[in-house]
Formats: structure tokens, C-alpha cells, sequence
């Protein structure tokens, strides 16, 4: 996997810890990696972050 990073900054997520849940537990959206990482739930700003990931991994 690409190099890690903090995708959320608010909760401190790492894009490592989001790929893991998306591909564990076939996550479809930004709303469903919210709930199982926290990742997006605060300020919103690195949702779109989020969907690239999404995309990336669901296609
Ligand atoms: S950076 Fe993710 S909710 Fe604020």
C-alpha cells in the first residue's frame, strides 16, 4: 500500500485504518466509514478524501 497518511485530521485516522475497514467490511460509502472509523464526523472536510478512497478501492 501507498505511504500512510492522516486523512482526518479531527479524529486522527490514518488512511491505512480507513482502507482496512472499506476492504474488511465492503464499505460502499463515506457515511459507513464514518461509523466504523470516525473518520469525516467532525468537520467534514476531508470527506471528499474519504470518497476518493471509495473510489480507489471500489472502483
Ligand atoms: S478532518 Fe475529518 S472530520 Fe474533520
Amino acid at each position: 500500500m501507498d505511504n500512510d497518511e492522516i486523512i482526518c485530521d479531527c479524529n486522527e485516522v490514518y488512511k491505512s485504518t480507513i482502507v482496512k475497514a472499506i476492504k474488511e467490511k465492503g464499505l460502499k460509502t463515506v457515511d459507513e466509514v464514518g461509523e466504523e472509523t470516525e473518520a469525516g464526523t467532525v468537520c467534514g472536510q476531508c470527506q471528499d478524501d474519504i470518497q476518493d478512497i471509495l473510489d480507489d478501492i471500489n472502483g
